[in-house]
């Protein structure tokens, strides 16, 4: 299939993985919060079937892992009953849903994860996605879901910068160094949506290559980095020890380095 020859829709267009798709999609229409909220069936069901997409990709989630566990309803309407009602109008037009899910579905007590292992999140954020991932599957049979991790861009708030900034202002910087990942680049993930729409229905897990703590990942880009425990870090939302996603089904992808070095770049770092 030609990008170009497809009526592409992206839904969540301003977020960070949103954007980075806009570009590689540029004649894709796109429907940003204020424009389409996928917490309103009504809204969902009525203006997706105006557009006429032949692909829904929808980049449009409630991503604060722990502001979910204050705000579960918010969660599981946009991560859980949004992409469900997303679903219900692709499932009337016969168009294509691409969504994105999370490795925060594992509870992280294996080192890694398949795609066909079965799921068991320990925060509300991995539960409201794991809902997301349900109802699609419920309503339609045509979709890609596209498990995803630790993602780094240039259009959202994300490790990398925040880790940047903090290294500029304190002697020390503290890391967790127990809980491992696969840090991916969004460039790299849009780049590769094309390829997951020309493959069979199901679920797909897209990362960089290469395994790391957030320690370690820190410590490629600062030099001020100083490993903690996540006892040390205490957060309102409990994190997966592993949510280590491996990739079965396609191609790998780059190493997280090589993507981190082009990601620096961009930001002129
Ligand atoms: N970031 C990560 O590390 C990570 C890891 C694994 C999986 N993922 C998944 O990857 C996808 C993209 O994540 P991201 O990091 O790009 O997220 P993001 O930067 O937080 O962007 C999410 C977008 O969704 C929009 N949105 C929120 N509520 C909405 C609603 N009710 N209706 C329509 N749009 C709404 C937001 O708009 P406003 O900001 O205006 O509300 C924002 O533009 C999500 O499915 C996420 O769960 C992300």
């Amino acid at each position: 299939m030609v990008v170009g020859a497809i009526k592409t829709l992206i839904i969540g267009a301003s977020g960070m993985l949103g954007s980075d798709l806009c570009k590689v999609f540029p004649d894709a229409v796109k429907l940003t919060h204020r424009e389409l909220d996928v917490t309103n069936r009504e809204q969902v069901i009525e203006s997706v079937p105006k557009i006429k997409p032949d692909v829904v990709i929808n980049a449009a989630a409630y991503t604060n892992v722990d502001g979910c566990e204050d705000y579960q309803e918010l969660a599981f309407q946009v991560n859980g009953y949004g992409p469900g009602y997303i679903a219900e109008a692709c499932s009337k037009i016969g168009a294509t849903l691409v969504h994105f899910s999370t490795d925060y579905i594992f509870d992280g007590s294996r080192t890694e994860y398949v795609e066909s292992d079965t799921p068991s999140p320990i925060n509300v954020y991995g539960r409201s996605k794991l809902l997301g991932e349900q109802e699609i599957a419920e309503k339609l049979d045509d979709y890609r879901i596209i498990r995803i991790s630790w993602l780094f861009g240039a259009h959202g708030k994300n490790f990398v910068d925040t880790m940047l900034k903090l290294s500029g202002e304190m002697a020390e910087v503290k890391v967790v160094n127990d809980q491992f990942g696969k840090p991916t680049y969004t460039v790299d993930l849009a780049n590769k949506v094309m390829d997951i729409i020309e493959l069979e229905p199901g679920i797909y897990h897209m990362t960089n290559e290469g395994v790391c703590s957030w320690y370690e990942f820190a410590s490629a880009f600062i030099d001020n980095a100083v490993p903690c425990t996540s006892e040390e870090f205490p957060r309102k939302a409990k994190r997966p020890k592993y949510s280590v996603l491996v990739n079965t089904k396609t191609e790998p992808m780059r190493h997280w380095e090589e993507a981190l070095k082009d990601y620096l770049k961009e930001r002129n770092v």
